[in-house]
């Protein structure tokens, strides 16, 4: 391996290599991934387009390793998915991957705070370290003052906030969204969204964002489109 491809090595997060994926709906199966290939380096932002019912929350669940595809391969870190078991899966899931949905997904009964703790928990951290992590993640989405309360007490946008602190609390190298604002008002859309980059690049986070709307695509590093189960980047604006 010479210089230039051990760095690329090192630098590539994920690697999806024709990743195929079949559905059986009634008596006739359709394919939805057909040969679906990307790399996402370190600290770069991908936008993920594509009508609906192209594939795309079906490619952002294979490349989280919540399912399987039929063909092809999750490379993690330059690790080959396919080779770990279910409990390897999970932990590898755990350490390197943030995932973000349309809907928050906040614990009801819990605050903001605990609700960026109990991940961390979960995965070891003392509650001391925990807490000053979730503050300070809390903060740098604008909630310092919102640290108590309950996700029913917080607007959409506060809500989804806290679901983007939540999703990178255990310093995932890997973040992925699927249409995080698609439930926000345009304007709730835009702050949050850039807030989200922001995150992402003050993280150095890989991240791949689906999403309908393509003047917040145009503000990422990267545009793939999802066409007919192939991944094609878009030329830059
Ligand atoms: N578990 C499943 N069983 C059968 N078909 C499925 C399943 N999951 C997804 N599909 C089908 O796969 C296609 C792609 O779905 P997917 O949810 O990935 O699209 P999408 O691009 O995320 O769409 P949207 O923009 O509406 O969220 C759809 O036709 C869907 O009906
Ligand atoms: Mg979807």
């Amino acid at each position: 391996m010479n210089k230039y491809e051990n760095s690329l090595q090192q630098t590539t997060v994920l690697s999806l290599r024709a990743i195929s994926r079949r559905f059986q709906q009634g008596s006739r199966e359709i394919t939805v991934l057909d040969g679906a290939s990307t790399d996402i380096g370190e600290a770069q932002a991908v936008a993920l387009i594509g009508p609906s019912g192209a594939g795309k929350s079906t490619l952002l669940h294979i490349a989280g390793l919540l399912e399987k595809p039929d063909q092809g391969e999750v490379w993690i870190r330059g690790q080959n998915c396919a080779q770990l078991n279910d409990g390897e899966r999970t932990r590898l899931r755990r350490k390197h991957i943030g995932f973000v949905y349309q809907f928050h997904q906040l614990l009801p009964e819990f605050t903001a705070l605990e609700n960026i703790l109990l991940p961390q928990l979960i995965n070891g951290k003392a509650r001391s370290e925990g807490l000053d992590r979730a503050r300070y993640l809390l903060s740098l989405m604008g909630l310092e003052n919102r640290l108590d309360h309950r996700p029913a007490e917080l607007s959409g946008g506060e809500q989804q906030r806290v679901a983007i602190a939540r999703s990178i609390a255990n310093q995932p190298r890997l973040l992925l969204a699927d249409e995080p604002t698609g439930n926000l008002d345009p304007s709730t859309a835009e702050r949050v969204f850039d807030q989200m980059l922001e995150v992402v690049r003050t993280e150095k986070l890989g991240a791949i964002i689906a999403t309908h709307n393509h003047a917040l695509a145009e503000q990422m590093d990267r545009t793939v489109m999802l066409e007919n189960g192939k991944l094609l980047d878009l030329p830059p604006q």
